[in-house]
C-alpha cells in the first residue's frame, strides 16, 4: 500500500526520492519522508499530507547521495508527522522505510522496550529500526537479516546506516521491491513507476530475500545466507505512459486510452481468419485445455467484476461451468479444488494481498492458477503457473477503468478459444471475432459522448444516493459503475441486478434517488423496461444507458446515453464507458481528488 525509494549514487538522494516518492503517490498517500545520508548522520524529514507538503519542508541545500522516501497509507497509528517513516532507532544513525505489516510487532515492541528501547510513534513499523539496532555491529546486512528472521507479517524494507555511506540494505516478505540499476548508482522501490525516469534494467527481489546495494554493486541472499543469481529484466514502459500527456487527470487519460489499450490487448491473439484466440502464456496445450470441466475466478474490486463477466461469458458462449468469487472469501473457505478445474487469478496491479493469498493456497492445494495481470513482472504474474498479460501500460489512477476493459478482453479471447474446441461453429466463431474485433472503434463512438456525460454529472451531482442496476452480463457492469461513483465522489451508491430491486432496494426510490438502467437490446430488454417502469412510477429519476434508436426507452427516461448497437454480448465494453465518465464528472463537480481519492490506494498488499 505505501510507496518505497531508495537512492544510492552520485547524484543528490533528496531530489531523485522526492521525485520518486511523487510517482509513486498513487499508491498510498496520507503522509511522506525521506531519510538522506551525509556526513555521518541520517537527516530525516517527514510530514502529514501530500508530497508537495514535503518538499515545502526540504531544504534546498540538503545534500547526500544516499537515502530512502516512503509515502504513507496508514494502517498503524493514527496519520501524523511522527508516524510518518521513515523511523530510526534512538541513535538516529539506523533508518528504515517499511511497506507492510508486522503482525508480531506487539511482542517484539514489549521485549524491547523491557530492554529499554524508547518507542516514540504508534507504528508497527518502528520495531523493525530498533531491532536493527540491537543486533548491529558494524554490518547492517547482517543486522538486517538477524531482525527479518524475527518478523511475521508482510514487508517490502529499505534500510541504510548513517557509519555504512551509498549502502542500502532492502528486504521482501509478502511487499513488493524492485532493484534499478543504473550508471554508477542504484535504486530499490516498490514499484518501477518511481525509478522509470532513471533506468529500464530491474531485478525482482523475491519473497525471502534480502538485498545489498552500492552505487555499482548488488548482493542477493536468501535465508540460508546463500548468494542467488538474479536475472536482470528490462521494463517495457515508456516513461510517457505514466505521465498525464496533457489531460488533467490520470484516470480521464485513461478513459481515453481505451480504444488502444482493448487494441493492445487483442493485438495478435485474435485471429478472425480462424475464428479463435491464441494465448501463449497459458501453459496448456490444446488437450488440456480441452480436458477443463470448469473454471474459476477470483480477484478483488473492480478485477472481480470484470472476472464476473468472464464467468458469464464462459459458462454461457463456451459452456463451461464457470463462477468468480472474492479472492478474499476464497482463502479462508477451505475450498474444494477439483482436478480438472482450472482458476484464473485476476490483478491489475499483481500485487493485491487478497487474491496473492487466495491463489497461494489453491496451489497448496494442487490448483493451476493463471494470472491475468498487468503489471509485469509482479508476484501474481511470477508466482501463476501461467496466464495472460493484459498490456494496458500503467494505470495510475486509484479508480480502475483501462485496466477493467483490458482484462474483459482477455475473458473474451478465452471465451472464443474454449467455446471453438467445443461447440462453437466455425460461422459463430466468425461473428464473435468480428464483433470483438470492432469493440475499440466503438469505445471511441461512445467517448465521443463525454459533454453529454458531463452534463448529466452537473445535473445529477448533488443527489446522496444512486442505484445502477444492469442484467445478465451488464450486471457485473452496474456494479463496476456504482463502485466508481462511491470510489472517487464519494457518493453513496448501489449496483443491483435490476430484476432483484422489487425484493429490496426499491424501496430506496423516491424523486432524490436516481437509477441509472444499462439497456441493451438483448432478450432480457423487455424484462429490463418492465424494471425501469416501477422505478418510474415511484417518481424515480431515470438515466438510461441503452441503445442507439431506442426510441421507447428515450421516451420514458428522464436521461438518456446512447452507445452503438452490437452484439449482445460486447456491450460491457461499451456500457461501462459511460459509467467511468460519469463517475469521473461528478467527482469533479463534486470537487474531489479524482486520481487519489480518500482513503483508497491503488495495489492494496494487506489483508
Ligand atoms: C484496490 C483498488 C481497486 C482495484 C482493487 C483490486 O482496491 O483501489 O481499483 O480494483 O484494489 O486491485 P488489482 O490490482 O488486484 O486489480
Amino acid at each position: 500500500m505505501c510507496g518505497i525509494v531508495g537512492y544510492c549514487g552520485l547524484k543528490q538522494a533528496s531530489n531523485i526520492l522526492l521525485e520518486g516518492l511523487k510517482r509513486l503517490e498513487y499508491r498510498g498517500y496520507d503522509s511522506a519522508g525521506i531519510g538522506v545520508g551525509n556526513d555521518g548522520k541520517i537527516t530525516i524529514i517527514k510530514k502529514k499530507g501530500k508530497i508537495k507538503d514535503l518538499r515545502e519542508i526540504v531544504p534546498p541545500d540538503l545534500r547526500g547521495f544516499w537515502g530512502i522516501g516512503h509515502t504513507r497509507w496508514a494502517t498503524h497509528g493514527e496519520v501524523n508527522d511522527i508516524n510518518a517513516h521513515p523511523h530510526t532507532d534512538q541513535t538516529g544513525k539506523i533508518a528504515i522505510v517499511h511497506n507492510g505489516i508486522i503482525e508480531n510487532y506487539m511482542t517484539l515492541k514489549e521485549k524491547l522496550s523491557s530492554e529499554g528501547y524508547n518507542f516514540i510513534t504508534e507504528t508497527d513499523s518502528e520495531v523493525i529500526a530498533h531491532l536493527i539496532a540491537s543486533y548491529y555491529d558494524g554490518e547492517l546486512e547482517k543486522a538486517v537479516k538477524k531482525t527479518v528472521a524475527l518478523l511475521k507479517g508482510t514487508y517490502g524494507i529499505v534500510c541504510v546506516h548513517a557509519d555504512e555511506p551509498g549502502k542500502l540494505v532492502g528486504a521482501r516478505n509478502g511487499s513488493p521491491l524492485v532493484l534499478g540499476i543504473g550508471e554508477d548508482e542504484m535504486f530499490l522501490a516498490s514499484d518501477v513507476p518511481a525509478i522509470l525516469a532513471h533506468t529500464k534494467q530491474v531485478v525482482y527481489i523475491e519473497d525471502g530475500e534480502i538485498v545489498t546495494v552500492t552505487p555499482n554493486s548488488f548482493n542477493t541472499t536468501d535465508h540460508l545466507e546463500r548468494n542467488i543469481l538474479k536475472t536482470v529484466d528490462n521494463v517495457e514502459w515508456e516513461l510517457e505512459e505514466i505521465e498525464k500527456g496533457g489531460y488533467t487527470h490520470f484516470m480521464e487519460k485513461e478513459i481515453h486510452e481505451q480504444p488502444e489499450s482493448i487494441m493492445r490487448a487483442m493485438r495478435g491473439r485474435l485471429d478472425i481468419e480462424l475464428a479463435t484466440g491464441h494465448l501463449g502464456g497459458l501453459n496448456l496445450s490444446s488437450k488440456e485445455l480441452l480436458n477443463i470441466e470448469r473454471v474459476k475466478i477470483i480477484a478483488a474490486g473492480t478485477s472481480y467484476h470484470a472476472g464476473m463477466v468472464g464467468s458469464y461469458l464462459l459458462e454461457s458462449v463456451a459452456r463451461i461451468p464457470c463462477t468468480a468469487e472474492l479472492s478474499s472469501e476464497v482463502r479462508y473457505r477451505n475450498p474444494i479444488v477439483e482436478p480438472k478445474s482450472l482458476y484464473f487469478a485476476v490483478s491489475q496491479s499483481g500485487e493485491t494481498a487478497d487474491t496473492l493469498y487466495a491463489m497461494r493456497e489453491l496451489q497448496r492445494k494442487g490448483a493451476t492458477v493463471l494470472g491475468i495481470c498487468n503489471v509485469v513482472g509482479s508476484t501474481i504474474a511470477r508466482e501463476s503457473d501461467g496466464g495472460v498479460y493484459i498490456h494496458s501500460g500503467p494505470e495510475i489512477a486509484v479508480a480502475s477503468t483501462k485496466a477493467f476493459t483490458s482484462q474483459l478482453t482477455v475473458f473474451y479471447l478465452f471465451t472464443l478459444l474454449m467455446a471453438r474446441m467445443r461447440h462453437m461453429s466455425y460461422g459463430q466463431g466468425t461473428e464473435f471475432a468480428r464483433s470483438l474485433s470492432k469493440v475499440p472503434e466503438q469505445v471511441k463512438k461512445v467517448l465521443d459522448k463525454k459533454e453529454e456525460i458531463k452534463e448529466l454529472a452537473k445535473k445529477y451531482s448533488k443527489a446522496k444516493d444512486f442505484l445502477f442496476l444492469g442484467r445478465g452480463i451488464n450486471y457485473p457492469v452496474a456494479l463496476e459503475g456504482a463502485l466508481k461513483l462511491k470510489e472517487i465522489s464519494y457518493v453513496h451508491a448501489e449496483g443491483y441486478s435490476a430484476a432483484e430491486i422489487k425484493h429490496g432496494p426499491i424501496a430506496l426510490i423516491n424523486e432524490y434517488t436516481p437509477s441509472v438502467f444499462l439497456v441493451s437490446d438483448d432478450s432480457l430488454r423487455d424484462k429490463i423496461i418492465s424494471n425501469l417502469k416501477e422505478v418510474k412510477a415511484r417518481k424515480g429519476k431515470v438515466i438510461a444507458v441503452a441503445v442507439e434508436g431506442d426510441e421507447e426507452v428515450a421516451e420514458i427516461v428522464d436521461d438518456i446515453i446512447t452507445v452503438p448497437h452490437t452484439n449482445e454480448l460486447m456491450y460491457p465494453f461499451l456500457m461501462v464507458v459511460p459509467l467511468q465518465l460519469f463517475a469521473y464528472y461528478c467527482a469533479l463537480e463534486l470537487g474531489r481528488n479524482v486520481d487519489q481519492p480518500r482513503n483508497l490506494a491503488k495495489s492494496v498488499t494487506v489483508e
